[in-house]
């Protein structure tokens, strides 16, 4: 198993290419599943997830190539499968959103029902409420969601949940929606860009969905839709992660190829600790004042502050000049990273949905263990101004989200190996 070793202390300094978003990527591979002839997907990056979501759609008859230039070619050719496996979902809970394209184009789904992970209970009930709406008759059995619908048709659906709205589950309503009878409202949508993106793709193809970025979408259905090309956003939270890079290391990161209006809530944050990000064309330049202030800060959905941030974020606060409160208002259990933090030399104190994180002078190297993708990276970024030698256990985790991280990170000075062992 490989782990990461970071020598902590350099300054990082120079130019870094954003990846292709993967939660943008994910969704907008399964709605293939819908198209008619082949689609092309510009910037897919290259992730453990990608492959998981590449073999699964394979199972389902889909063709998936990746041509000399990077983009994913995708083309359904065998309709006749309709299952996702327990041994596909257990790997990637985002293998949920073949859901809505299988049901709306095969007219039958069986979907091993994705179970908890490392950030908490991950419940699956808004995308089903969602898809009953629209007609749809769903059991469950030996695990698996199964799913028919003889006919899809289009209704007002709620998708507000004790959390806020549903990602994936906007993303598979939307999708069945785009083939159903009728028209179809759905109040309480994500508002994420990355929905916004699958949005357009499906457009694209020839579906009818206006009001994608808002909480009100309304979709009138098609009866076909078309392959297209496309080319998937900037991941915002890659954005995110290496502006807290640049805030850590006092250092000074010019991030290209990035979406700052995807971002205010990260940018509003990061100024009012004190870090400097100046807009530029197709990107942002990101530096640091020396002194960090302490903030309080809750996730929400978008455009609020994002849940995939919060571990990052979490690993710069433990460096600022006073006490910070960090609410986690998406998922109420995402705090895994707290212990390993701790055993660099952080002063977090959890109560309830709420950790009060104390700024101390400095952070000290250790042997951590990853326990989810957002936490690895916020070890990584802890590890980079971190005294000493810090070595991030279960890197796999890592690999599933951020697209060549150690060699994004060495090409601008840091001291990071990766080590199999
Ligand atoms: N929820 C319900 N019922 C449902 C669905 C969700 O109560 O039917 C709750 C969840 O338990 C959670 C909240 O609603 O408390 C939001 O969950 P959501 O469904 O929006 O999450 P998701 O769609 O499964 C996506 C991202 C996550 C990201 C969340 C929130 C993808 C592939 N995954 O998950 O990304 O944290 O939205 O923004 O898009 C990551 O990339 O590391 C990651 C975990």
């Amino acid at each position: 198993m490989d782990k990461l070793v970071i020598n902590g202390g350099g300054r990082l300094k120079g130019p870094v290419e954003i990846s292709g978003a993967k939660n943008a990527a994910l969704p907008i591979m399964a709605a293939s599943l819908l198209a008619e002839g082949p689609s092309t997907i510009r910037r897919v990056p290259e992730l453990a997830d990608i492959r998981s979501m590449t073999d699964l759609l394979g199972d389902l008859g889909v063709s998936v190539t990746r041509s000399a230039d990077g983009a994913l070619r995708l083309n359904v050719e065998d309709e006749g499968c309709h299952h996702a496996q327990y041994d596909r979902v257990r790997k990637m809970r985002a293998s949920v959103c073949v859901l809505g394209p299988l049901l709306a184009k095969r007219r039958a789904a069986r979907v091993s029902m994705p179970g908890g992970c490392a950030i908490g209970s991950r419940p699956v009930d808004l995308h089903l409420r969602g898809l009953e709406a629209l007609g749809a008759e769903i059991d469950l059995d030996g695990g698996d969601i199964v799913a028919h619908a003889k006919k899809l048709t289009g209704a007002e659906v709620f998708l507000g949940g004790p959390f806020g709205s549903t990602v994936l589950g906007t993303a598979n309503v939307m999708m069945a929606a785009a083939l159903a009878e009728g028209q179809t409202m759905i109040e309480s949508a994500a508002c994420e860009p990355e929905i916004a993106d699958l949005a357009n793709y499906l457009n694209a193809m020839g579906a009818r969905i206006s009001g994608a970025g808002t909480p009100r979408l309304v979709i009138d259905g098609v009866e076909e839709l078309t392959g297209v090309e496309h080319e998937v956003i900037p991941d915002r939270i890659e954005v995110g992660t290496f502006m807290i890079a640049a805030a850590l290391t006092n250092g000074e990161i010019t991030l290209r190829h990035a979406r700052i209006d995807h971002m205010m809530a990260v940018v509003d944050k990061l100024r009012e600790i004190g870090v400097v990000i100046e807009r530029e064309d197709g990107g942002a330049v990101v530096s640091s004042a020396r002194r960090l202030e302490p903030v309080d800060v809750t996730t929400q959905p978008y455009p609020g502050f994002p849940t995939d941030l919060q571990a990052q974020l979490m690993s710069l606060l433990c460096l600022a000049d006073g006490n910070s409160a960090v609410t986690e208002k998406v998922f109420p259990d995402r705090f895994m990273h707290v212990a390993e933090l701790l055993r660099m030399g952080a002063n977090i104190r959890k109560e309830g949905p709420t950790t009060i994180v104390t700024g101390v002078k400095r952070l000290i190297g250790a042997p951590v263990m990853a326990s989810d993708l957002r936490a690895s990276a916020a070890l990584v970024l802890a590890g980079l101004v971190a005294r000493g030698t810090t070595t991030v256990q279960r890197v796999y985790h890592i690999d599933r989200g951020y697209e060549h991280i150690e060699s994004k990170l060495r090409s601008i000075g840091a001291d990071i190996q990766r080590v199999s062992d």
